[in-house]
């Protein structure tokens, strides 16, 4: 599993004003929607490209074109859906399938009470799409569940995750073909399940308490 922390001075300061309290839903859903156009960037370097000859004004040329079979983004509900405009804006091409996840917040344990996903994946890139990587469950579960329907490789972009979490993912994922991109990587969990200092909970400031 391969680990990208993405380093740049616009990225943390998008990021300061999205944990500030302060900040509204209208603003902080504008913000994590730029967030991920800039995380998306560093997310899609390994997509598949292929050769394509074009001819310019001046003389012919050979470029490259999004492969077939075309990549799936698959943003995690609900605050998964917050990254998806940002997403589909660099990769218009792409599919797009769902996976509706919520953790219980006693147990941390992560149930799936929506899916709509291609039967099969193979050979098919994956980009998972979920803001917070707290202790992991939610984009383990994840992942397996677009492993083990066939595809070949996964990329999950998230904005923070904490330490613990990540090293959750890492040793259910062992082996795989997978990468995540961060926006940071927070301090730690708090007792809650909280990623510290984070941002609170990532689906309430985009939509609200439900
Ligand atoms: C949040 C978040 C992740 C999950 C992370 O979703 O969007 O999916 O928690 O926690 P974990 O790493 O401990 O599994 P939540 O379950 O609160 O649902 P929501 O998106 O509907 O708010
Ligand atoms: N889910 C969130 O939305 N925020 C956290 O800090 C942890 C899980």
């Amino acid at each position: 599993m391969r680990v990208h922390v993405a380093d740049h001075p616009l990225i943390t300061h998008k990021l300061t004003v999205l944990r500030d309290v302060d900040t509204p839903s209208p603003v902080f859903r504008a913000l994590v929607e730029e967030l991920m156009t800039l995380l998306a960037y560093e997310g899609t370097r390994g997509v598949r490209v292929e050769p394509i000859d074009i001819v310019t004004p001046v003389s012919p040329t050979t470029g490259v074109r999004i492969a077939d079979p075309k990549p799936l983004i698959v943003p995690i509900l609900r605050a998964g859906l917050g990254m998806l405009e940002g997403m589909v804006k660099l990769l218009p091409s792409a599919e797009v399938g769902f996976l509706g996840m919520a953790r219980n917040e006693e147990t941390l344990e992560p149930t799936t009470y929506a899916e709509r996903l291609p039967d099969d994946l193979s050979d098919r890139q994956c980009f998972v799409l979920d803001p917070m990587l707290a202790t992991g469950g939610s984009l383990a579960a994840a992942i397996e569940f677009l492993l083990k329907r066939g595809a070949t490789d996964v990329t999950a972009i998230c904005i923070l995750a904490a330490p613990e979490g990540l090293a959750f993912v890492e040793e259910q994922l062992h082996g795989q073909d997978v990468t995540i991109v961060l926006g940071a990587l927070d301090e730690r969990l708090n007792e809650q399940g909280y990623i510290v200092p984070g941002l609170g909970d990532a689906g309430d400031r985009l939509y609200g308490t439900v």
